[in-house]
């Protein structure tokens, strides 16, 4: 088992790695002990892991309750947020309630939100249960629900007093979400750490069947660097806006298709191919890096590829991503592997990395 402490004062907490912790976490039933506590998953996962979580919680609380919303994107809904505080003020949940999100970043994020605003802020543990929840979504307290007119619009942040990172857990999550959770690991390395992506490309052949050490480490890897940007810069005012690489192509791809087509991390992965371009082009990194960055992202089963639209519309699907200002899209790019910064770009060099990497049009 490992700990990593996000450092961020009075707000910061432990993170947990390890095997089988959600069955017997003395840290958990501390934080549960004489509260009312609630365990919102999905129906996926609910049916999968609540049980053990609710054995290893034994007789800590006041009381447990359990509610399991739908799977997906289409949750993080204000009808589902109500849904959950409904359950919360039915059951006369207090100020001392404690929340507790089984599940991948769908349930984070709509749990946490619930647990920032549910009588002005509650306590609550994330114990995230996919690949892209543990190495991203469940550190560093972004909260938030779908808006119909934008992805994350309505959110807060609000960290968690705890993060269990379950890797045994991972153990039933399909195939092509591992994939999708890759997305992010690799993300970490190539704005933070070479040898961390050394160690990705290293493992990467286990990590595809889901070994568990490989992925525990990979975890325990991408946490660390993901603490250490969060604690330096809580809010986004600067630094943390790096963990946005290949996210603008990636935001404008899943917009264009309509969420739920490609998964996001697909989307990102195919972002980052772009912003890998885009970053050779400005300078900031050899072919060779490119090359290599580009592989390691299509040897994790990510799209090398984006859909076939013209560069104007990737243009017109970026001008909505929040990141944009005043209409020019700025981007995360990389000054050699392992270092990122944000910068505005011109048009033209966008177009070009588009058109080099999109699927070409069948005339
Ligand atoms: P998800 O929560 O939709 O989970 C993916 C699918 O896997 C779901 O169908 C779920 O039921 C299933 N699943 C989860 N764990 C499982 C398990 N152990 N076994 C079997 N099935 C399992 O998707 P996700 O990729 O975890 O999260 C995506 C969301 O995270 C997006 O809404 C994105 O905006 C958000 N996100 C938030 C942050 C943040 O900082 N808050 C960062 C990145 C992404
Ligand atoms: N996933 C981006 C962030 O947490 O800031």
């Amino acid at each position: 088992m490992q700990d990593i402490v996000v450092d961020l004062g009075e707000r910061g907490y432990p993170i947990e790695i390890g095997f089988d912790l959600i069955g017997r976490n003395e840290r958990l039933r501390a934080l549960a002990a004489g509260r009312s506590v609630c365990i919102v998953s999905d129906e996926t996962v609910g049916p999968l892991h609540a049980q053990a979580l609710m054995a290893g919680l034994g007789d800590a609380p006041a009381s447990l309750s359990r509610l399991d919303i739908p799977p997906g994107e289409g949750s993080k809904s204000w009808v589902m947020l109500d849904r959950v505080i409904g359950h919360l003020l039915e059951r006369r949940f207090d100020r001392r309630s404690l929340l507790i999100a089984l599940g991948g970043g769908v349930v984070g994020d709509l749990v946490g939100f619930a647990a920032a605003i549910y009588q002005r802020g509650i306590d609550f543990v994330q114990v995230p249960t996919t690949l892209l929840a543990q190495v991203d979504s469940s550190v560093g307290g972004k909260t938030a629900i779908n808006h119909p007119l934008g992805k994350n619009m309505v959110g807060s942040f609000h960290q968690p007093k705890l993060v269990l990172a379950d890797v045994a857990t991972l153990a039933t999550l399909p195939r092509r979400e591992v994939i999708a959770g890759l997305a992010e690991v690799i993300k970490h390395g190539a704005i933070a750490d070479t040898d961390y992506l050394a160690e990705v490309e290293a493992k990467l052949d286990d990590l595809l069947v889901g070994e568990p050490d490989a992925l525990a480490a990979i975890v325990a890897g991408s946490i660390r660097i993901k603490a250490a940007v969060v604690a330096a810069d809580e809010r986004e005012a600067n630094l943390r806006a790096i963990l946005n690489f290949g996210h603008t192509f990636g935001h404008a791809i899943e917009a264009g298709l309509g969420y739920g087509e490609w998964l996001h991390g697909e989307a990102v992965g195919c972002g980052m191919v772009m912003a890998a371009d885009l970053s050779r082009r400005l300078g900031g990194l050899s072919d060779a890096e490119q090359r290599r960055l580009t592989e390691v992202i299509v040897a994790a089963g990510l799209p090398g590829r984006g859909p076939h639209w013209g560069a104007d519309r990737y243009l017109s699907l970026m001008e909505t991503d929040k990141k944009a200002e005043r209409g020019a899209p700025r981007f995360v790019v990389l000054d050699g592997l392992g270092r990122a910064r944000m910068q505005a770009v011109p048009e033209a060099t966008v177009v070009a990395a588009i058109e080099a990497n999109r699927v070409a049009t069948t005339a």
